[in-house]
């Protein structure tokens, strides 16, 4: 890791946490938490991962910044507006909804407050933000400025995220990961170890992970047979997305108080409480008698503080 972009990473932070209960220990279930959430409060979890090879990239393109895309909580942007700058780069952050403004919420006045320039985009506009002639545009409007996808969803974003296995025990049975983009996911079944099983929680509704995921992994493996292969593994839990991306239900936000009150382990409504969530009701299942699961926290509790301002609540008191 290159010294100029690790400072602000503590990657010893990150550790496994054993979490247990009466039930899993009467069945022998080991659970861990690779709390990838201990990085960094901004740039944590996932983010990092995304994040760090992009960074580098643009370093290496003597890019003046970054522009990347997101919408009104997004972790990613955030996690840029951070990373680039304590990497000495600019950043924009084109914003799904053009009726917000900087004062919307915690995530955008956070954003704004790190200097990132944030551009507001209509939705029928942000529908584009995939689109390659729409960023060629982008990139002529800021000349000098690396462009980075939506979520790090990127080649970059992938490897970033196969690395995680690097600091995972091998003999891990299941391993659980909240999934947005699938960028995280699919790092991860570039990585999977024959032994384990890789668990993903949509928390889009009706999002279909297959297509995504085959998407990502063709143009990165050249190769569809293989892709399809690597996905067809994968073991999806699609109802777990409580009404969909940035939804939530009292009872979630019990969850997540429950979660933090038993295990002190804490959780984000919109990714990784949903993902454990999820993770607790699949191991009532005999199947898992006598495994090793890893929970991934993916990070994401910045997008916690606006939630409870909304909310008038605190989760982790
Ligand atoms: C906290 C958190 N967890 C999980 C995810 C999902 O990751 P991915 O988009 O790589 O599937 C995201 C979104 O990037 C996130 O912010």
């Amino acid at each position: 890791m290159s010294e100029n972009l690790a400072h602000f990473i503590q990657q010893e932070k990150s550790i496994l946490q054993r979490l247990q209960s009466k039930d899993w220990d009467e069945r022998n279930i080991e659970v861990w938490v690779k709390r990838d959430d201990l990085l960094h409060p901004e740039v944590s979890g996932n983010k990092w991962r995304k994040l760090y090879y992009n960074i580098e990239q643009a370093k290496q393109y003597k890019s003046d910044g970054i522009f990347t895309f997101g919408g009104a909580f997004s972790n990613h942007l955030v996690a840029t507006a951070f990373a680039a700058k304590e990497s000495g780069l600019k950043s924009i952050g084109f914003v799904r909804g053009n009726e917000l403004h900087k004062d919307s919420n915690h995530t955008l006045r956070r954003c704004a407050d790190l200097g990132m320039e944030l551009q507001f985009l209509s939705r029928e506009m942000y529908v584009l933000h995939n689109d390659k002639q729409f960023i060629d545009e982008l990139k002529l409007e800021n000349p000098g400025f690396y462009a980075v996808p939506e979520g790090g969803a990127n080649y970059f974003g992938i490897i970033g995220c196969q690395a995680i296995w690097k600091e995972l025990p091998s003999d891990v049975d299941h391993l659980f990961v909240a999934q947005g983009t699938t960028t995280t996911s699919c790092g991860l079944l570039l990585g999977l170890p024959e032994k384990t099983e890789l668990h993903v929680v949509p928390v889009l509704k009706g999002f279909d992970v297959q297509k995504t995921m085959q998407n990502h992994l063709n143009w990165l493996l050249f190769d569809e047979n293989l892709a399809s292969d690597l996905v067809a593994k994968v073991n999806v839990h699609e109802e777990f997305h409580f009404g969909g991306y940035g939804k939530y239900t009292p009872e979630l936000l019990q969850f997540i108080k429950q979660t933090y009150q038993i295990h002190q382990l804490p959780l984000d409504p919109v990714y990784t409480a949903k993902a454990f969530y999820a993770l607790e009701e699949t191991l009532k299942s005999s199947k898992f008698d006598n495994q090793k699961v890893v929970f991934l926290h993916t990070g994401g509790l910045q997008g916690c503080k606006s939630i409870e301002e909304k909310e008038n609540m605190r989760f982790f008191d």
